[in-house]
């Protein structure tokens, strides 16, 4: 990298760019608490639901644990969990949401690169590969919700 390379952000820019991620992924769990249970059985699906929910809320306590070590203050979310009625649709929301999720935590490692941030960094590139995870899980469920239409 060039050596007079000016970072695009601040420090300060980055604690809230980060904020909005915590607030994002607190949504993501409300969304996967509710798509497992109006599921409500023991299905593969179910618990891979449970699983992403589960996963979500320790991302959510990782990005709080860099934006305290930044010298921020995690903020309060506030968002409303959107609603579906078709396990597909539900199921869509998911994908969508971990998509938009790669896309910023790749954003957010190069931010964190740009600023000498190198370790909170490595904790967004954790994060980003278990959102790859979730994206490819939810593809698969996608792929075979065929079945699960035709049963509704
Ligand atoms: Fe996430």
């Amino acid at each position: 990298m060039d050596e007079n390379h000016i970072p695009s952000i601040t420090r300060m820019e980055l604690i809230e760019l980060l904020n909005q991620d915590l607030s994002l992924e607190v949504h993501s769990v409300t969304c996967y608490v509710n798509s497992s249970r109006r599921i409500n059985d023991n299905s593969a699906l179910a618990e891979s639901l449970k699983l992403h929910a589960e996963e979500e809320i320790t991302q959510a306590m990782t990005i709080a644990a860099q934006i305290d070590a930044l010298g921020g203050a995690p903020a309060i979310a506030q968002m409303p969990a959107n609603r579906t009625e078709m396990p597909d649709d539900m199921l869509g929301r998911e994908l969508e949401s971990e998509a938009a999720s790669i896309s910023r935590y790749r954003k957010r490692v190069e931010q964190c690169e740009m600023l000498g941030e190198l370790e909170v960094a490595q904790f967004i590139r954790r994060i980003l590969a278990q959102d790859m995870e979730h994206f490819s899980r939810l593809a698969a469920m996608l792929t075979e919700s065929g079945a699960l239409q035709s049963e509704a």
